[in-house]
């Protein structure tokens, strides 16, 4: 064995080619499991698509590059885990389409963001960050307050996204536009959109501007639905079973 061995080391063309067998069939290891994601990502109840409003908030901070500043994911670490929340978890951004997790944080964390701050603040730290943050080199979004959202084909998007894998039903494709400004207008009548996402989705006025369904709504709304939805727990509570059971074992 060894000696032949010595052979492949004395000629390069030859360690060459295993060299490129060994590592792909590593790579191979590594990689085709995650073809198959759906059995890659283990559920989390609670997690559940985005709504068409909180999806066009999410355009918007896409647009706008909240993520050069902002990353969406608590790693595992005490200090993280201490000051942002539990750490994420894979289901939490598994309709995200594109990932937002980030790679810089120049701002906070903001994968909890959601239900931290009111959205009065929210919508105050977006006019002039330095309002309620002095020291504070965010950017103000002001404007966001006056473009409309972009909901109109929003339908549009939901089937986009249906292609590659996020469940909207024909039901959420075909009432986009409606169940985008229910959520918008705190009087609107909502029975639709709580059928269709949920009895936890939250439905109000978001900037203060009761009649425009703004940009600035469909921000907030997004923002204060991030890591709110997965039932973190019961999801602590199974973990804990589990490693009960196995230590008994
Ligand atoms: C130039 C970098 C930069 C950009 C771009 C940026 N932010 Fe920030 N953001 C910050 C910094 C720094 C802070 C911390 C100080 C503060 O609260 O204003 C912050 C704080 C925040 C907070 C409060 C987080 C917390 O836990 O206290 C939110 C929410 C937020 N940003 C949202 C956004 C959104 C939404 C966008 C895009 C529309 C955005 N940011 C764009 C730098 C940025």
């Amino acid at each position: 064995m060894l000696k032949s061995h010595a052979k492949l080391e004395k000629n390069s063309i030859w360690l060459l080619i295993f060299i490129v067998i060994v590592i792909s069939i590593g790579g191979l290891i590594e990689i085709v499991p995650l073809f198959r994601i759906e059995t890659t990502i283990e559920k989390v109840s609670g997690v559940r698509p985005f709504t068409p409003l909180e999806l066009a908030g999410q355009n918007v901070y896409i647009r706008e590059g909240c993520s050069n500043c902002h990353s969406q994911q608590i790693r595992p670490l005490r200090d993280e885990v201490e000051r942002y929340g539990h750490y994420s978890l894979a289901a939490e951004s598994m309709y995200d389409h594109p990932f937002l997790w980030g790679s810089k944080r120049t701002g906070p964390d903001l994968a909890r963001v959601g239900g931290k701050y009111s959205d009065e603040w929210q919508v105050a730290h977006l006019l002039r960050p330095q309002n309620v943050v002095p020291e504070s080199i965010m950017p103000a979004y002001g404007f966001l307050m006056n473009r409309e959202a972009d909901v109109r084909k929003i339908g549009a998007h939901l089937k986009t996204l249906r292609i590659v894998g996020v469940p909207y039903s024909d039901d959420m494709i075909e009432n986009a536009y409606n169940d985008a400004t229910a959520q918008a207008h705190p009087d609107a009548d909502a029975a639709g959109l709580t059928k269709r996402y949920g009895k936890k989705v939250v439905q109000r006025d978001f900037d203060g501007q009761p009649l425009f369904v703004s940009e600035m709504d469909a921000l907030v709304a997004y923002l204060q639905t991030l890591g709110t939805l997965a039932d973190i727990k019961n999801y602590d509570l199974e973990l804990q079973t589990k490693a009960d059971t196995g230590a008994k074992k």
